[in-house]
This record gives structure tokens, C-alpha cells and sequence, in this order.
């Protein structure tokens, strides 16, 4: 703090991320005793509590990435949005038609909402809370050109979803995952082929176009993302 002087607030991260919201416990340590904080990246800026809602840092390439490849006028839909930093991300950087967005945790929501206002971007991004599959069932089918699945941990289980709503002729999956490897094995290569073998029952065509290794996570454990293109 007195090399910094705009930090406010210290505190140590005592957990892992863990539950449905992915959230981490925190130990005061110095200073005030707010969670809450603004982050500035890439033009953007988030509200966010780091106590109450996901958050990274860590993640800040990957989503200028995404944002890269979106191309103008498409619909997005974010299934994991958490604050909404990859769909703010989106809607500044690319000239999207809609970015969908949808969270459960109703905190990250309330974030999520008051952060499209921050950054301006009211026409955009529309936030919905709920359950990312009841969401896309009921009000998702066919209709959007690229789908964002952060949720390493359950992404495998919601890519059925994610097809579903896809427009009819296809479209792009941003995947992510969590890959463990041995030191002759390859992450993104190992991660592809459990993907592929998945998709080949539930679609008629598609290619992993690009993989890469986003963080190391643990010894020998690596979150992964693979852009898969569909043909439905
Ligand atoms: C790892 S965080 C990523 C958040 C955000 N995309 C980011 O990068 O900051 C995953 C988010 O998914 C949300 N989530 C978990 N299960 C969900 C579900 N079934 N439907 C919608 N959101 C869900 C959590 O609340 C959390 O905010």
C-alpha cells in the first residue's frame, strides 16, 4: 500500500474457486474492508465483488481474443457471463448485433447489469439470469452465430445446449475446459479428441479450428479453449 497508493484494500485468497457460482474465500489482511472494486481493461471497466462473484485478471487475453474474432453483426450468446467481461469485451471491440448474456449467481447479475451501464453498452448486451440450459431451452433455439462457454468446469455437459442454439446453419463454440497432462502428453491435443468424440454423436459436422493452452492451473493441470466451427 505505500508503494501503491491507489490500493485501498489487501486481502489473501484462502480458498480454491469452488461451487455453482465459482467463488473464492477471501482474509482481510490491510486497509478497508470492501470486496468491491473497479477494474479497467482493454477500454472497459468492471464493477465487481470479488467475494460474491467470479473474477480474473488471469483471463484478460482470452477475451480481447474472443473479441477479435467476432465478427460485425453477429448474436452472441455468453452462457457463463458472470460480470460480463467478455461480453463488454465484445460489444466495444467488435460491432456485434446482440451479445446474450446469462449468469445464475444473482449477484454476478446484479453486476452484470450495472457494468453494461458503466461501459455503455445498454443496445448490445442483453443480460438474463438463470440457468444457462432451462435459458437456451425455452428461449435460445437456432437463433445465435457464436457461443462463449466459460464454465471449465461443466462446459462438456451444456455442448448439446450450446449446438441448440446455434442458427440452423451453424455457427462457432468457444470451449473451455480444464486437461490434465503427462509430460509426453499434449493438453489442447488430448482435450480436442474428447471434444471431437462428443460432438460426432450430437452433430453432423464440425472442426476444431484452434486450440491453445490459456493458464496453467496445477501441476500438470491446464484450462484449455478450443474454437470449434459447426455445421449443424
Ligand atoms: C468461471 S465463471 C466465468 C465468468 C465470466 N465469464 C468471466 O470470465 O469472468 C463461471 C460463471 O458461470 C456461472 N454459472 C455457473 N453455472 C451456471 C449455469 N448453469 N447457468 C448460468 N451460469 C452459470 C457462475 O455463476 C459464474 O459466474
Amino acid at each position: 500500500m505505500d508503494t501503491h497508493r491507489e490500493v485501498k484494500s489487501v486481502w489473501r485468497q484462502v480458498s480454491s474457486v469452488s461451487g455453482d457460482y465459482r467463488l473464492r474465500s477471501l482474509e482481510h489482511i490491510l486497509g478497508e474492508k470492501t470486496t468491491e472494486t473497479l477494474y479497467k481493461e482493454h477500454g472497459c471497466v468492471y464493477k465487481t465483488d470479488l467475494r460474491k462473484a467470479y473474477f480474473s485478471p488471469r483471463l484478460s487475453y482470452e477475451r480481447l481474443r474472443i473479441a477479435g474474432l467476432t465478427q460485425k453483426g453477429e448474436t452472441v450468446l455468453n452462457m457463463f457471463a458472470g460480470v460480463g467481461c467478455y461480453s463488454i469485451a465484445i460489444a466495444k471491440h467488435s460491432e456485434p448485433l446482440k451479445v446474450i448474456s446469462v449468469d445464475v449467481n444473482p449477484c454476478a447479475f446484479q453486476y452484470l447489469r450495472e457494468n453494461i451501464r458503466l461501459n455503455r453498452v445498454e443496445k448490445t448486451v442483453v443480460p438474463i439470469q438463470g440457468d444457462a440450459k432451462k435459458v437456451t431451452e425455452n428461449r435460445l433455439q437456432n437463433v445465435v452465430d457464436r457461443v462463449l462457454m466459460p464454465l471449465p468446469e461443466r462446459a462438456y455437459e451444456y455442448l448439446d445446449i450450446a449446438l441448440y442454439a446455434l442458427k440452423p446453419a451453424g455457427g462457432w463454440i468457444h470451449y473451455y475446459d480444464f486437461e490434465y497432462a503427462n509430460k509426453n502428453e499434449d493438453p489442447v491435443e488430448k482435450n480436442k479428441k474428447k471434444v471431437s468424440e462428443k460432438l460426432r454423436g450430437i452433430c453432423s459436422e464440425f472442426q476444431v479450428e484452434f486450440g491453445r493452452i490459456v493458464r496453467p492451473i496445477g501441476p500438470r493441470w491446464f484450462q484449455v479453449v478450443l474454437d470449434v466451427h459447426i455445421q449443424k
